[in-house]
Parts: C-alpha cells; sequence; structure tokens
C-alpha cells in the first residue's frame, strides 16, 4: 500500500527521533510503500501532498499541530474531512484521552477508578471534589511530563496556591490537582478494537531515584535535568517488567486498561498508565492513544513480551485500522 508516515517537525530535529526510522523500516518490511510527511506550523503545505499524492492510508503518529498539544485532534479531523484512511484513535478519542480532567470524568462514569480532583481556571473553581492534601497539580492537555516537577507535589494551601499560579502563568490554561496517588507505577499497552488485547505489564521502577522525594515520571526523570541535580532523576528510573507482581493483580490491571481503552473510544492501539496503592486499588493516571512507539520504549517492549516482534505488531496496527474501514 501508499501509505504517509505522518509526525511532527520536532521528530526530525537534531537528535533525530529514532522513531521515524523504526518504523519505516518495519512497515517497508510489511510490503508498504512509504512516504514522510511532516505536521508543520501551518495547514496549506500538509493539505496539498496528501491530496497531490494521496497515500491508501495515514500512518499517524503526529502529537501536535504547530507545537501545540491540544491541537493533536485536529490532526485526524482533518485526515477525516480528506477521506483518508489513517491508523490509531479519531478525532473523539484523540480530545477525551488528551483532556485529563475530561478523561476522569468519562471513566468515573464507568465505575474505573482515577485520583480525586479539582480544577481550576482563572481563579475559578470548576470542579472541587472532597480531596486531600497531598496532591499533584498539572497542566490538563499538555504530555509527555510537561510542567510535571517536584514542585507540581504540594502539601499544604500556600505551597497549592503558589505551583496554581505558576502553571496559570507558565501554560495560560487550567490547572488539574489530583490527590496523590503514593504507590506503584505500571504501563499497560493494549492493542484491537473487536477484540482488544493487554500486553504484559511494564512498571516505572524507582528503585534508584533520590532519597527523600515523592516519586514520580516527572520531565526530568523522562528526559533528564538540566540543573543542579543533573540526571539524578533520570538515571534513577527504568521501566521493567517486574517479577513480583501477583497474577490476580496483573490481570485486574490489564482489564482496567482495556476497559479505559473502550471507554474512552480509543482505536488500535495505546498505553495507560496506572498507579497501584498499598490496598491494591487500581488508578488510572491517563490514558495515552498515540504513545510513543520507539522499538525499546514501554508498548513495544511489552508487545515483544508477548511474542509480538517489532515488525509484526506496527504492521499490525495498518491491519487494524485497515479493518475498521473495509467493514
Ligand atoms: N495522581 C497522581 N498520583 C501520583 N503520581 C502521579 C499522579 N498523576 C501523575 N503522577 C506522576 O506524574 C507522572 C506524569 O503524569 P501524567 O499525568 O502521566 O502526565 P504526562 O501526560 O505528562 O505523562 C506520572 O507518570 C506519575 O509518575
Ligand atoms: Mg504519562
Amino acid at each position: 500500500m501508499k501509505m504517509a508516515l505522518l509526525h511532527t517537525k520536532d521528530a526530525l530535529e537534531p537528535p533525530v527521533d529514532p522513531v521515524i526510522g523504526q518504523l519505516d523500516a518495519a512497515l517497508k518490511s510489511g510490503g508498504h510503500e512509504v512516504t514522510n510527511l511532516v505536521v508543520g506550523d501551518s495547514v496549506q503545505p500538509l493539505v496539498s501532498s496528501l491530496t497531490e499524492n494521496r497515500p491508501d492510508i495515514v500512518f499517524n503518529i503526529a502529537e501536535s499541530f504547530a507545537g501545540k498539544s491540544a491541537l493533536e485532534s485536529n490532526v485526524a479531523a482533518l485526515l477525516n474531512l480528506l477521506d483518508l484512511r489513517y491508523t490509531g484513535s479519531s478525532p473523539a478519542g484523540l480530545i477525551l484521552a488528551g483532556d485529563k480532567t475530561l478523561t476522569k470524568k468519562v471513566l468515573t462514569f464507568h465505575s474505573i477508578l482515577t485520583a480525586k480532583f479539582a480544577t481550576v481556571f482563572r481563579g475559578a473553581v470548576d470542579w472541587a471534589g472532597e480531596i486531600e492534601f497531598p496532591l499533584i497539580l498539572k497542566p490538563p492537555q499538555e504530555d509527555g511530563s510537561l510542567g510535571i516537577t517536584q514542585k507540581s507535589i504540594v502539601h499544604d494551601v500556600r505551597e497549592l496556591l503558589e505551583t496554581i499560579s505558576s502553571l496559570q502563568e507558565e501554560f495560560q490554561g487550567p490547572v488539574l490537582a489530583e490527590e496523590f496517588i503514593d504507590g506503584r507505577e505500571f504501563y499497560v499497552g493494549v492493542l484491537g478494537n473487536s477484540d482488544v488485547k493487554a500486553f504484559p505489564i511494564m512498571e516505572m521502577d524507582f528503585t534508584g531515584y533520590p532519597e527523600g522525594r515523592p516519586k514520580i515520571a516527572s520531565w526530568a526523570a523522562k528526559w533528564g535535568d538540566e540543573g543542579d541535580e543533573k540526571g539524578a532523576e533520570f538515571e534513577g528510573t527504568r521501566s521493567i517488567f517486574p517479577t513480583n507482581v501477583s497474577e490476580e493483580l496483573a490481570t485486574r490491571m490489564q482489564k482496567v486498561a482495556v476497559d479505559a481503552f473502550q471507554a474512552l473510544r480509543l482505536r488500535d492501539y495505546a498505553r495507560v498508565d496506572l498507579r497501584v496503592n498499598a490496598k491494591e486499588e487500581i488508578y488510572v493516571i491517563e490514558v495515552n492513544p498515540n504513545c510513543y512507539l520507539e522499538q525499546t520504549a514501554e508498548f513495544a517492549s511489552a508487545a515483544g513480551k508477548a511474542g509480538i516482534d517489532y515488525n509484526t505488531l506496527i504492521n499490525r496496527i495498518v491491519e487494524l485500522a485497515n479493518a475498521r474501514y473495509s467493514r
């Protein structure tokens, strides 16, 4: 098939994101003719490329438009308007999962546990649950731990007000305050549509995390820190296949992941991030419909553990998408 691999331009900025080459090779191994297509800052060139050289299907990993995560769903919406087939979730799914507050509202309706929360926008309270400190504060429409640092965790009113005001200033948007779930963190990859399967669970191992800090996958943990403690959170975290999780808990986590995927009307694939407290209650932290498909990242690693190698996985996503359209 004629395929366009659609991604943002920052994936091509040094250091070039390895996922582009990996996907390109995997799709070619599936017999597809692959063209790279970049979502830039304006829509016209994109529309021209897509209409002048119409692909049979778009492999869509564009997570933003013009650098804005909040516009992610509009890229998929554009593909819909151009009547193109594409992999991954629809605009509706991307909007629901792309907004952590909306996600929580939908999951709660389906009796899927998420941390209790409050939201504030321009000083006004939008919703205030019966929440207790400590809380974690975040911009609800960002990703990649943008805006998440040790200061995101607040223990009293003074810290709460300070962090709300700095987040509002930085992101010019609402702030989501959630109860901090103290416990282990897990990632569950899911794949499928009519028959959705969860991969083996992965855990964010915080064993090497700096002493005395609340254990979170902060910006610094994911990408490395430029500050004094260079790399301490980054060096102290890694994803592993845990060996000390009961079969019962693992199965429950997989069920929660599949339920969340379906509740948010996602398609083809996603990665669900969970936290589990001491009572083994499972909380959904967020759902990533457009999760990172790099070969060594959680989603593809977990697929590998399930016996699905990288090329098979990527081409399975294409088959799943095609099957939706040919129904
Ligand atoms: N309610 C919470 N309780 C405990 N830790 C949390 C909570 N929410 C987020 N975190 C921590 O912050 C990290 C990033 O938060 P997340 O909501 O997944 O944002 P992003 O979309 O940027 O990945 C999580 O991986 C987790 O370590
Ligand atoms: Mg996350």
